[in-house]
Formats: structure tokens, sequence, C-alpha cells
């Protein structure tokens, strides 16, 4: 949220500027909490808008509908990455965005039950809900909003949703990291590009400026993560987190980029393909999944694929679930939620989707 002093029908107001995740900008008397508008800064299908107490004017389909692809999705029209404000240009900066989810309820919901099959049934609770391929397109955007008329006056489309939070300065430049590993900066009255460095991972926080000995310097720490970052990603690099920082003339040569690894399918697991198919329903049980991926596909965002691992760790699989090495590291526990026979049967699955996806050499 941004404190801000600017002039509504003339008269100064001070005011919050908030872009929560339900789609709509808000500005807010910040004197006495009073609603003065909202206005939807992306499509969203669950409300036609607000009226003038402040209370949405809801779609019937957002409470009663069996299968509800809410627009925006789950995680968000803006999420946390930071918006900013600039007084010179009245604009904010705010990073906009749309992440398809098309859900419907789980009618045999049952808490804590464990649900072979149904994701993170294993992990001890079900989340009783039904994913359904979704109809609406992802996007990820760079929005310039007029808080006071309320309306968008430039945009930036990006290569893909949670692009990094924003930075406006004085000299009426928007700086962005962006999802596809990009530091880029725009002309903040009318959004065209004047500059850009890569940057070797997605970004997420937004950049800081500051003076040192006269000398104006920007930074950066660039990482990708967040929950859509565990299994997403927009660039072929992944490294490390890593803080850049820029000056007018500066020298310093950008580090070396490391990526992904996209070659050495896990291989020679040993393995009865009749446990494919159960091994397929606890790994989505037990939200490896949700995590790891599909094993060979997509090579995973943040946390490492399974089918790029060493078939010595997938053959050991069973010290690596059971209070394994990787605990601190977010691994989850296994121990008392799979047995010994749930191992094999995931080694079998892992082994056997690489199997199944390795291209066949001529
Ligand atoms: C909540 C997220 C999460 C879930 C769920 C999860 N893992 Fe992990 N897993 C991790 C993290 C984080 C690591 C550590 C990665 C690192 O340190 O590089 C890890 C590490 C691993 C490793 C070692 C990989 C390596 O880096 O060499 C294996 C193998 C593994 N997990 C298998 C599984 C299996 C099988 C399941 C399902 C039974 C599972 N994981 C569920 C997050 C998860």
């Amino acid at each position: 949220m941004i404190l801000a002093d600017i002039k509504i029908d003339d008269v100064a107001r001070k005011v919050i500027l908030h872009a929560p995740k339900n789609g709509f900008f808000f500005v807010i008397d910040r004197t006495n909490g009073k609603f003065i508008s909202a206005k939807n800064f992306v499509d969203v299908n669950w409300a036609t808008g607000y009226d003038s107490s402040g209370r949405p004017v809801e779609l019937p389909a957002a409470r009663d509908a069996d299968q509800y692809e809410s627009i925006p999705g789950p995680d968000g029209a803006h999420n946390w990455q930071p918006m900013s404000f600039n007084p010179l240009t009245g604009l904010v900066y705010l990073p906009a965005q749309h992440i398809p989810v098309n859900l419907s309820p789980e009618k045999s919901f049952v808490q804590n039950a464990a649900a072979p099959g149904k994701l993170g049934g294993l992990l001890g609770g079900n989340i009783g809900f039904v994913f359904n391929p979704p109809k609406s397109a992802p996007f990820g955007r760079l929005l310039a909003w007029d808080p006071v008329h309320q309306k968008e006056v430039w945009r930036v489309e990006h290569v893909s949703p949670w692009n990094g939070g924003t930075l406006t300065t004085a000299g009426n430049l928007v700086f962005q990291g962006t999802a596809d590993g990009r530091f880029v900066a725009y002309d903040a009255a009318n959004g065209t590009k004047l500059w850009e460095r890569p940057t070797g991972s997605g970004a997420v926080a937004a950049a800081a400026t500051y003076v040192v000995d006269d000398r104006q310097y920007i930074s950066i720490a660039v990482g990708w993560g967040g929950s859509y970052g565990l299994t997403h990603r927009a660039t072929e690099y992944q490294n490390p987190g890593t803080i850049y920082t820029y000056a007018l003339g500066g020298t310093a040569k950008l580090p070396d980029f490391v990526k992904y690894r996209t070659e050495g399918l896990l291989q020679g697991v040993k393995y009865d393909p009749r446990d494919i198919r159960e091994g397929g329903e606890i790994y989505v049980a037990a939200a490896c999944i949700a995590c790891h991926g599909v094993p060979g596909v997509g090579r995973g965002g943040n946390i490492i694929n399974l089918g790029y691992v060493s078939a010595e760790e997938i053959t050991n699989l069973r010290h690596i679930l059971f209070h394994g090495p990787f605990r601190d590291h977010g691994m989850p526990d296994f121990s008392g939620k799979l047995t010994e026979g749930d191992v094999g049967k995931l080694q079998a699955f892992i082994q056997g989707t690489v199997d199944a996806i390795r291209p066949k050499s001529r």
C-alpha cells in the first residue's frame, strides 16, 4: 500500500492507494478511512464494480457455481511485489498478472483424510477442491495507473506472470525486474523502454535507489521464488540470489549465468512397470508434483525436477523421504505417511515417466 497526497476534484486528499489480489484499485482517505473509489485494473469476472459505500457488487456466479474459474485467479491480479507512485507523473506503477486456475468443490472432502490421487492428500490435508483445465489465458504486465481518474495510462506486456516490484524515480524512470530475467528502465510518462540488462534469473523484488558521496546507485536483489516460482520459470537461467548495483559510468562485468540442467535425463533406476499408475497417484497425493513438477517435463522452477537428479538418488529415495537430508531446505519428512512399498511405486512413476518421454535415439 502507498500513502500519497493527490488532488481529486481539485481538493487535496491524503490517501492510501491499494491494489489487492481481487483486481480492483482502491483509493481510500487515510485521515478517516472513508472509501473514495475503486476500479478494476484487470478484467475481473466476480464483480461489476464497487458501490458508493465501498461494497463490491458481486456477480451471482462467484458464489454458487459448481465450477468457477475466478478471474483474477487465487494468486491475485497483484501479489506482494510492491507498486510505486510517482508524484511528478501522478501515476502508480503496478505489476499486474493473471494465473488461471479453474476449481470445483471436492464433494467427498474429509478433513485430514489420506486421499490417493488427490493433491496433498498424503500430507495430512485434503485441500477440498478439484483442478479443472482453465479457460482464461495467463498474463503479466506492468501497468501505469492514474489513481485520480482510475484508469490505465500505459502498459507493457511481459512474457509471464509473477514479475518484479517497481521503483520510480524523480528522473521520471520506472525500474522493474521481470520473470524472464531482465532488469528494465522505462520512461515513466509513456512506458518507452530506455535501458535493459540481463539478470541471470527471474526477479520478484523491487529495486532501490540511493546516493553515496554524490553518486546515485540503483540496486536490485534478483532471485526467483514464491509459490508460483517454485514450479514455474520463464528463463533458461537459474543464477543464485544476486544483488546487482548500477551507476552511471559503472564498468563492472556481469557474472557468468548458470543454465538450467536440460540434459542428463534420469536413467537406470529399476522398477516394475505395473507400479507406475499407483506411483503416480502417490506422487500427486504426497504433493511431490506441486514442488518437483512432472518428472522430466518442464524441468521445474526453483526446486529441481526429479527427472534430472542422479539415478543413485532415486534408487536411495527412502533415505531422502524418511528423516532425509533435505528437510532443512524445505523437503517434507514423509515418515509415517509413506510406506516402504510406496517408495518402490514412486520410483516406478519417476523413472517410468522419464522413460516414456525420453526422445528415441535413431
Ligand atoms: C513442499 C515442497 C516439496 C514436496 C511436497 C516434496 N519435495 Fe522433495 N524437495 C523439496 C526441496 C525444497 C528439496 C531440496 C532441494 C535442494 O536443496 O536443492 C527437495 C529435495 C528432494 C530430492 C533430492 C533432490 C536433489 O536436489 O538432489 C528428492 C529425490 C525429492 N525431494 C523427492 C521428493 C518426492 C518423491 C516427493 C513426494 C513424495 C517430494 N520430494 C515432495 C521440496 C519438496
